[in-house]
């Protein structure tokens, strides 16, 4: 593919290995790859630490707005830092999860977060971005915008092994439950709620494997782009 900027997007419900296969996707197309999940959660660990409350958005954006919220793009994959404080596995804490949420669904921080992740593209042009509202309101124009969905007891079970294998203490039905109030938080909110962006590719990974998922949205990559610059 040409070195030229190039915004792939990938939005889509908790547990359909959007992570995983947004980095593998970057790392197949030689680019890189932004997790806005890590953004949330970082202010989250802010709101912890300071005693705000997560439903206070003027406040969660003056935090936001207040601190150096960057990645290290030496790392794989990229390091979450607040300043100068390598956050990466604190924001994955059961602490953090629990007020995410909440968080995310403030409109005045999602206006912070979403100008830091335009800034991230403008720094780095060949990206794949993952989240909830990618290609919908953050990157309307990418040149390639996915949703990545599949069914519930898939993204369950997935979860499931995904904390198993860090070693976590795994309670299906809790994980369930989990997953199915965050996608019920995350559709039904005011502000950029989860859904397919008009005109997005749907790619459901209820049958397929991480590699057969990769190789269907790189061969979706290839075709768009091909398309787009043998109009150019
Ligand atoms: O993908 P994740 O579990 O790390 O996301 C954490 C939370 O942030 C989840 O509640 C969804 C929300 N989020 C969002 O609202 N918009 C994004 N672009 C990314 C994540």
């Amino acid at each position: 593919m040409a070195s030229s900027s190039c915004i792939i997007t990938i939005d889509g419900p908790a547990g359909t290995g959007k992570s995983t296969v947004a980095r593998l996707l970057a790392d197949r197309l030689g680019m890189d790859c932004l997790d806005t999940g890590s953004l949330y959660r970082a202010v989250s660990v802010l709101a912890l630490e300071t005693g705000t409350d997560p439903e206070d958005g003027p406040a969660l954006a003056t935090l936001a707005r207040d601190v150096d919220l960057r990645f290290d793009w030496t790392q794989d994959p990229p390091a979450m830092y607040i300043g100068d404080r390598d956050v990466s596995s604190r924001i994955r804490d059961l602490d953090v999860s629990s007020v995410v949420s909440p968080v995310a669904r403030q409109p005045e921080l999602r206006s912070v977060l979403n100008e830091v992740q335009r800034t991230v593209a403008k720094r780095r042009p060949r990206l794949v971005t993952e989240g909830r509202d990618q290609g919908s309101v953050v990157f309307p124009d990418a040149d390639v915008r996915f949703f990545l969905d599949a069914e519930e007891e898939i993204r369950t079970q997935r979860r499931s092994l995904q904390m198993a294998r860090r070693g976590d203490k795994v309670d299906d039905d809790a994980i369930r439950t989990d997953i199915r109030r965050r996608d019920e938080i995350d559709r039904s909110r005011a502000t950029a709620p989860l859904v397919q962006p008009e005109g997005s590719i749907l790619v459901d990974s209820t049958h397929l494997t991480l590699e057969e998922v990769v190789d269907c949205m790189a061969d979706h990559v290839e075709r768009i782009m091909h398309t787009t610059q043998g109009e150019s």
